[in-house]
């Protein structure tokens, strides 16, 4: 999936949204998807307040090997570039009002990358193993990390389980 959206605040519920309900066609157990749609929603803020220039973004997301894999593309910004902004193992101080987006992210997803520089721009990736609701299509679709066991592989359309084995 991927969304073009412009650089305005009420695009940020509108991506997380659109990528949960995805999830949930899919079969991804909720717990998941809150964790999927509390990161999307800190790395699209960050364009939000932090990208300089550029009227649009993009939020890519794409399941393979049992993975959700999301980056969020912006256009240059003036910015540090991205393996500066990458959080340390600090945290900000008790009082602080900013700078838990990326450690928000780091907690909930894995192999968050900040990549690019100031003229080319920012893309934020993070990764999130899928789990699945029993019969989710999502596991049939996309799991190949570990295709579900009643998969009818090489079996002729319209055999029935139990008929034509051996003897
Ligand atoms: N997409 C981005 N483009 C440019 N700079 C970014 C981007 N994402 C993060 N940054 C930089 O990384 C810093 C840390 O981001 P982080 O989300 O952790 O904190 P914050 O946005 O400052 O505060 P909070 O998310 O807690 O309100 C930001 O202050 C900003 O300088
Ligand atoms: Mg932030």
């Amino acid at each position: 999936m991927v969304l073009s959206l412009p650089r305005d605040a009420a695009s940020v519920p509108v991506s997380r949204q659109v990528l949960d309900s995805c999830l949930d066609i899919l079969g991804v157990m909720p717990g998941t998807r809150t964790d999927i749609a509390l990161a999307l929603g800190e790395a699209c803020a960050n364009v939000i307040q932090h990208a300089g220039q550029g009227d649009d973004y993009e939020v890519r997301a794409s399941a393979s090997g049992g993975r959700c894999i999301i980056e969020v593309v912006n256009a240059g910004n003036g910015a540090a570039s991205g393996a500066e902004l990458m959080p340390s193992g600090d945290m900000p101080p008790p009082t602080a009002e900013h700078g838990r987006g990326l450690k928000i992210i780091d907690a909930v997803a894995e192999n968050l990358s900040l990549t690019g520089d100031g003229s080319e721009g920012t893309t934020v990736h993070f990764e999130k193993p899928l789990d699945w609701l029993p019969g989710a299509a999502g596991e049939f679709l996309f799991d190949e990390a570990s295709p579900p066991a009643a998969r009818p592989e090489g079996r002729p359309a319209g055999q029935v389980s139990g008929q034509g084995g051996p003897a």
